[in-house]
This record gives C-alpha cells, sequence and structure tokens, in this order.
C-alpha cells in the first residue's frame, strides 16, 4: 500500500473522530479499517452516561464492517486517529476483538502532531489463543 492510500485513510480517521460522542471524557477518536476486499468501514467512540457501555472506535468500526461484509471480513489494516500530542494505540479490549478478523495485520495510529505510530496486531497481543472452530 501506497504512502498516499494511508494518507487518505487517516484523513478518514481523523474526519469520523468529529463524530465521536464523547460528552464525559472528551477525548474523541476516530477509527478506520481496511477490508481484505479492499472497502473502507469507520467508526467513533459512543459513550454513555452509564460509563461501562461506551464503545470504542475500533469496535464501533468492527461492527458495520460485520454487518456489511459478514463473516468473510478480514482486516488489512487499522488506522486510528485521535486529537492529541501522542497517538494512542487500541485498548485491550479493543485489541482482542480486531484479532478475531485478521492475521498480523497492522495498525497505524496518527494524531494531532502527525507523530505515527504503527505495530503489527501480534506485537500488539502477543500469543492470544489461536482456536479453530468449524464452520
Ligand atoms: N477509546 C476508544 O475509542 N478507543 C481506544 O482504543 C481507547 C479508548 C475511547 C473510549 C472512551 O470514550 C474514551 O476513549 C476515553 O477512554
Amino acid at each position: 500500500m501506497e504512502d498516499k492510500d494511508i494518507g487518505d485513510l487517516i484523513i478518514k480517521a481523523k474526519e469520523v473522530c468529529q463524530n465521536a460522542y464523547a460528552p464525559y471524557s472528551k477525548f474523541r477518536v476516530g477509527c478506520i479499517l481496511l477490508s481484505e476486499s479492499e472497502k473502507i468501514y469507520s467508526g467513533c467512540n459512543i459513550e454513555n452516561i452509564s460509563f461501562g457501555l461506551t464503545i470504542c472506535a475500533e469496535r464501533a468500526a468492527v461492527s458495520k464492517a460485520i454487518s456489511i461484509e459478514g463473516q468473510k471480513f478480514r482486516i488489512k489494516k487499522v488506522v486510528i486517529y485521535t486529537p492529541t500530542e501522542a497517538p494512542i494505540t487500541p485498548c485491550g479490549a479493543c485489541r482482542q476483538v480486531l484479532n478475531e478478523f485478521g492475521d498480523d495485520f497492522e495498525i497505524i495510529s496518527t494524531c494531532n502532531s502527525n507523530l505515527v505510530v504503527q505495530k503489527s496486531i501480534d506485537e500488539l497481543l502477543p500469543d492470544s489463543p489461536n482456536i479453530k472452530f468449524k464452520k
């Protein structure tokens, strides 16, 4: 994938970040998933007054992707944007959920200052269970 294409995904992550519903934390997160089938899914965090019901941007994007592609959805790349000084990587719950839908894909995180952190899901979630179920 070319740098220009990554740049486009970053622009989209920044756009969807604007839609975050984060009145409690004021911490907005935007996530773009590029699927193996070259489709793009966006997600932002959605908070709730019952804090534990908050949905992270990454899992919001996965919900969209599965709703549209169903079982064939596989992640090729993840891009995360936060309007912060330093980039953030996905929380533990999101790492686990993302891992369900791909094999050693890259996660690119960026922010206000344009710093970029790129890590594979295997770096972020090492030694995850690899149980195969019959379809
Ligand atoms: N958040 C995400 O959307 N993704 C992450 O990976 C980390 C945290 C959201 C949840 C909550 O709305 C806000 O950021 C502060 O934790």
